[in-house]
């Protein structure tokens, strides 16, 4: 898998198979976030794994965006320290690690961000000082792994000099 591929072709999956994952996928997951770069390598994203049943459905009850996780193999909770600015920054560094570290090696992953904060602290047993800033399910896709993007064009998205001034690469 080139990098490019996995940027053009990669989709968010929220359904998944029974398929159990591999420790050492599992692991590789993991390790692609603390490998993710944060502002001034603070690292203090934290990352909380569940994949118990029990557990899966209790973070399902405990969101309003996320119903899906209750599907997944395993979930990613990532917790960052709000005392700095980018905090919410880091996290998503992290979390597009994770989910290309998961495509590479076929599993499917979407994130949401849809919860009762306070629940999720007091259920993951987590210091006050963090927010929950994300949650990422993975899993076997039970829905196509890849496909076409629906984004807008980058004539809409990209100015070149001043806001609203075409981009032109030429
Ligand atoms: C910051 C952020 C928050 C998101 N929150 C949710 C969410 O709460 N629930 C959900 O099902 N998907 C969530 N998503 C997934 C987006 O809906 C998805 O990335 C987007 O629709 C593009 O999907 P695609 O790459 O499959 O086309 C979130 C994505 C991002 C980047």
């Amino acid at each position: 898998m080139s990098v490019a591929d996995a940027i053009e072709r990669r989709l968010e999956v929220r359904s998944y198979t029974d398929e159990p994952i591999a420790p050492d996928t599992k692991r590789a997951v993991l390790d692609a976030a603390r490998l993710a770069p944060s502002g001034k390598n603070t690292q203090h994203w934290r990352f909380v794994v569940l994949d118990e049943l029990a557990d899966l459905e209790r973070l399902g009850e405990l969101s309003t965006t996320g119903a899906w996780i209750t599907d997944a193999a395993f979930a990613v909770v990532v917790l960052t320290d709000p005392e700095y600015t980018y905090h919410r920054l880091d996290a998503g560094r992290a979390i597009t690690h994770m989910q290309l570290a998961a495509w590479e090696r076929e599993l499917g992953s979407c994130i949401y961000t849809g919860y009762d904060e306070e629940g999720m602290r007091s259920f993951l047993g987590a210091p006050d000082r963090y927010a929950v800033t994300a949650v990422v399910g993975f899993g076997h896709p039970d829905e196509p792994l890849e496909g076409r993007k629906r984004r807008r064009p980058l004539d809409e998205v990209a100015f070149e000099g001043r806001f609203g001034e075409p981009f032109d690469v030429d």
